[in-house]
Parts: C-alpha cells; sequence; structure tokens
C-alpha cells in the first residue's frame, strides 16, 4: 500500500465505526469489522442481504469518511467490458488512421491508434489508475452473469488488467472494493473466495431508531418509537417483500409532513403503502396489523 494511503488508514474499529457514524452511517458491529478489515487486509468486501438495509449506502458512507471518490458500476443483466472496464475510442482511430500521410507503415499506425490515449476507461478501469485512491462500488453484482464475474476476477485479486493490444495494466492505486448482492443468484465460490463477506439484515429496533432518527430529527421520539414497533411487528409477518430502512425512513417522514401526533387505525390505513407494496401483502397487513390498532393491542405510545 503506498505511503499516503497507509497513513490515512483507520487505527482501530472503534474509528472506522465513528468515523462512518460522522459520516451519516449506523454501522453494525459487523459492517464496522469487515470495513475495518477490508482497508487493513487490502481485500474487496461482499455485501449481501435484502433490498433496503443499507448495502449502497455503507459503500457511499465509506467514501465520504475517508475522503475517497466513489466510483460506481452499476450492473445490469448484459453488461460486458466495454461498459465496465474499458473500450478503444472507435471514432478517434479512425479519425488518426484517416489524417495519417500516405505511405506510412501499417505497423506505425497501429501503434500508435492501440495506445492510452486512445483507451477510454470504465469505472473498473478509472479506479485502479487514478492518482488518488478510490471506493469501488460494484452494485448489485447479482444482475450480470458468471463470464462477467470471471471478468472481475482479475482486478479484484491482483489489481490489474490485462488489454490484449496493450499489455498488462497494473494499479497505480489500490481502491476500497465494495460489491453488492441481492442474493438473486448465488455468486460463484471464486469470487466468493477473493472476498470479505457481509450479510447485512435488518436492524434491531434500537438501531433502527437511531438511523430513522438520523434521517428524520425532527419527528417526535413517540412517534419514531411506535413507527418502528409497527414496522417490527410487519416484518414478522410472512409477507413477500417485508418493510426496509429506506420504507422506514419514507415512513417517518411522511409521518412528519402529515404532522402526525399518533398512529392510529385511520391514519396507518392511508399510509401503509408507503411501507407495504405488494397487493397481497396489503391485505394481510391490514388484516393482522389494522385489527390491533383497533383493539390498541399495540399498546398507548410509550414516553421516549
Ligand atoms: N446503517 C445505516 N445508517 C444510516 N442510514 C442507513 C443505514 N442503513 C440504511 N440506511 C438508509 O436506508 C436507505 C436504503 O439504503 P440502501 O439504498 O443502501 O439499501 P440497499 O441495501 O443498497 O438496497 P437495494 O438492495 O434496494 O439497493 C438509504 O436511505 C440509507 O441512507
Ligand atoms: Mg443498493
Amino acid at each position: 500500500m503506498p505511503e499516503a494511503q497507509q497513513h490515512l488508514a483507520p487505527a482501530s474499529l472503534e474509528e472506522v465505526r465513528d468515523g462512518l457514524a460522522s459520516a451519516g452511517y449506523l454501522a453494525s458491529e459487523a459492517a464496522a469489522l469487515v470495513s475495518f478489515l477490508a482497508y487493513k487486509l487490502d481485500k474487496p468486501v461482499l455485501v449481501e442481504g435484502p433490498a433496503g438495509v443499507g448495502k449502497t449506502e455503507l459503500a457511499k458512507a465509506l467514501s465520504r469518511y475517508a475522503q475517497r471518490p466513489l466510483v460506481r458500476l452499476q450492473c445490469y443483466e448484459g453488461l460486458d467490458e466495454a461498459k465496465a472496464l474499458y473500450e478503444w475510442n472507435y471514432r478517434k482511430q479512425l479519425l488518426r488512421i484517416q489524417t495519417e500521410a500516405a505511405g506510412t507503415a501499417w505497423q506505425d499506425v497501429q501503434e500508435d491508434i492501440f495506445s492510452e490515449d486512445f483507451l477510454m476507461a470504465r469505472p473498473l478501469l478509472t479506479a485502479i489508475s487514478v492518482k488518488e485512491p478510490v471506493v469501488l462500488l460494484i452494485d448489485e453484482i447479482d444482475k450480470t452473469d458468471q463470464e462477467f464475474e470471471a471478468m472481475l476476477l482479475e482486478i479484484l485479486s491482483d489489481f490489474q488488467v490485462s488489454i490484449p493490444e496493450l499489455g498488462v495494466v497494473e494499479a497505480t492505486t489500490q481502491p476500497l472494493v465494495l460489491l453488492t448482492s441481492n442474493n438473486t443468484r448465488e455468486l460463484t465460490e471464486a469470487l466468493k473466495r477473493r472476498c470479505l463477506y457481509l450479510w447485512l439484515d435488518y436492524p434491531d429496533a434500537e438501531r433502527e431508531l437511531e438511523i430513522v432518527r438520523l434521517h428524520v430529527p425532527e419527528l417526535p421520539e413517540t412517534i419514531t418509537r411506535r413507527l418502528i414497533e409497527i414496522i417490527h411487528m410487519i416484518r414478522n409477518l410472512d409477507l413477500k417483500k417485508p418493510p426496509s430502512i429506506a420504507e422506514s425512513i419514507d415512513w417517518a417522514r411522511a409521518m412528519l409532513l402529515l404532522g402526525a401526533t399518533d398512529i392510529d387505525r385511520s391514519l396507518f390505513d392511508r399510509t401503509m403503502s408507503i411501507i407495504v407494496k405488494h397487493r397481497t401483502d396489503l391485505d394481510v397487513v391490514a388484516e393482522r396489523v389494522g385489527v390491533k390498532l383497533d383493539d390498541g393491542v399495540l399498546g398507548q405510545v410509550r414516553p421516549g
């Protein structure tokens, strides 16, 4: 690791956790530990877990905390090397050939047009060839296919890229790499072996309360508590898509806008679609949770 990078590397796990908190991310013990180790061991981190639990945000927060630019590769089906790694600038190459005086040896032109001047770096190449180290986020890797994963292995283990016409491009700086996955398919063992692993799950009530408070500090504490209590109850139902942290935050924002002083049945019914987004789930939640609100089983709002 270059000296400058070493200098900025955190000295302890607590330093990372506090640093992330000051960057607006309340990390679990596991998330803080893996982030710390990623720094120290120079290993990529594979973050898996349900939607909306803070996988992408962890990378963004690490970038803010470490004061490194974020280079993001958003994965999708059909993503290929040309969009992820590098691409030759054909237009520029063509112009170069056209401006070449007749009679120039093809060999000379060829050497020229396959030089770095004609290369367009895409996120992966950018992340290892910039001067200052970055945080590289490879988001939703499970959307790509296994061939793409195989291509990634060279970068993740050796921090280099082989370009047939140019040779091997070695990393000038080492990025902090985070890969996220929603688990829509099993990733290859080869990829997993090269990464540290973090499973992010829904947080416990106390931490989620802190997270929502951080995002919506103006909402009265009692309402925030009640809201989290209801969210956790909904998560325990067998739903197609349980509400995530993202939905808790949205719901809290809505409560604030509506000036809610309590979450009663009527308000719940009107705002339920902010947290539950499947037709069948809505029915289940209305029946199981709405009724409890009617009965007052969820109890009176506890003082904060
Ligand atoms: N630990 C946390 N501290 C602060 N905010 C958080 C935390 N976890 C999640 N959030 C917030 O929750 C929201 C959702 O997070 P994020 O987009 O990172 O989820 P995700 O896991 O990447 O979801 P998806 O799989 O749908 O992409 C964001 O607004 C983020 O700021
Ligand atoms: Mg995400």
